[in-house]
């Protein structure tokens, strides 16, 4: 009983979220965050305070990334840092546990990035009342009043630039449809997950209800769509399924929405598997291989949404923070996480495929060297 009880208030907080998501797009002008802390933020603190960490396990390459960046980052910002990662499984006792041990050695911020953003309010709370500032990293931390920031790619518009590329990769290939697509999403228990559906089925929704686009499988639903833990081998599989299930003898796959790179690899793997023609399939994070695989002309697209600055602006709210100054947000309307507007810092997130990637990634060497070895 006390399972389900959570469990629909997490469902209802990502609605909440996914809702106001969708209704205001607008996101540009730089406003003072009314925080929780607001105390601690004016007052400041010393320089070479303790920053903590909590990332979730390294589910794609961007967290892998982001634990080097911060470990860094935060120690040329001036402070003392402890980067956590939770682990692979258990995932969520973990960094409850690191978040805990976090306000004890006597972290001024707390940077999460949620392992599962329904799970933490406990942890947070405790580290606000012992006068930490909290800032939600990516993920969005639900249903408590503990989150002072949120910074994050904007995910609504990640979603939205998956849809579209899904549709102008199909039309690419095929110029009239209708074009038949299956839809794959992340974990539940990722916030993001439901606002990066949310913002691909904005595009397609339109397309789908004309009777261009067709859902082959006519699994629409996130609860259908979902990729547990955002785990490859649960997309491959459920790919697997779908190609039997729909796809046998000559029957047409157009397009995939994927969700991000990792997952894309592997529906990729699973159609190559199935000996079918390989259909569009979008993708996040602009992952090495994911780069190297549209480069090939086999994923489509991918997003790039560079950690690196990413983790500059988190760290930047924190040196902010101790200065006595109101870290700057330009989104106080977007994220409801179900009892708070969390005020947020988005940057912008570009679609890459591979007619623009040496453009995208030029001010990234490790990339570039893949698109310029490629090209
Ligand atoms: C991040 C994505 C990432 C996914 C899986 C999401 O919360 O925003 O960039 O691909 O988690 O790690």
């Amino acid at each position: 009983m006390r399972k389900i009880v959570k469990t629909s208030l997490a469902l209802a907080a990502v609605a909440a979220l996914s809702l106001t998501a969708c209704s205001s797009r607008t996101a540009d002008t730089t406003t003072p965050a009314a925080s929780g802390s607001a105390s601690a933020a004016a007052a400041g603190f010393a320089a070479d305070s303790l920053v903590g960490v909590a990332l979730p396990s390294k589910t794609s390459e961007n967290w892998v990334l982001a634990g080097d960046l911060f470990t860094q980052g935060l120690k040329d910002a001036g402070f003392k840092s402890d980067v956590q990662y939770a682990a692979a499984s258990g995932t969520v006792a973990d960094q409850q546990g690191q978040i805990t041990a976090m306000v004890t050695k006597g972290a001024k911020v707390i940077i999460i990035g949620a392992a599962d953003g329904a799970q933490l309010s406990t942890q947070v709370e405790a580290a606000q009342a012992a006068g930490a500032i909290v800032i939600a990293y990516d993920r969005l931390i639900l249903n408590t009043k503990a989150v002072d920031y949120y910074v994050a790619y904007d995910n609504f518009k990640v979603g939205q630039l998956q849809g579209q590329a899904l549709l102008d990769g199909m039309k690419a290939k095929k110029a009239t449809g209708p074009w038949t697509i299956e839809l794959f999403s992340g974990s539940s228990d990722d916030a993001n997950s439901a606002v990066f559906f949310n913002g691909a089925m904005d595009i397609l929704q339109p397309a789908i209800d004309k009777g261009d686009v067709i859902v082959g499988s006519g699994q629409t639903d996130i609860k259908q769509t979902a990729t547990a833990g955002w785990k490859a081998e649960n997309a491959q599989s459920r790919m697997d399924s779908l190609l039997t299930s729909t796809y046998n003898g000559d029957k047409t796959l157009d397009g995939v929405l994927s969700p991000n790179d990792t997952l894309a690899r592997a529906i990729l793997t699973s159609v190559k598997g199935a000996g079918k023609d390989l259909p569009t399939v979008t993708g996040q994070d602009s992952e090495v291989e994911s780069v190297k695989s549209i480069m090939a002309g086999e994923q489509y697209s991918t997003i790039n949404k560079d950690t690196r600055n990413l983790v500059k602006a988190a760290i930047q709210m924190a040196t902010d923070l101790s200065t006595g100054k109101t870290p700057d947000v330009n989104d106080t309307k977007s994220y409801d996480n179900g009892v708070k507007t969390v005020p947020a810092y988005l940057l912008p997130p570009q679609i890459v495929t591979k007619a623009n990637a040496a453009e995208s990634y030029a001010n990234d060497e490790k990339l570039l060297a893949i698109v310029k070895a490629a090209s």
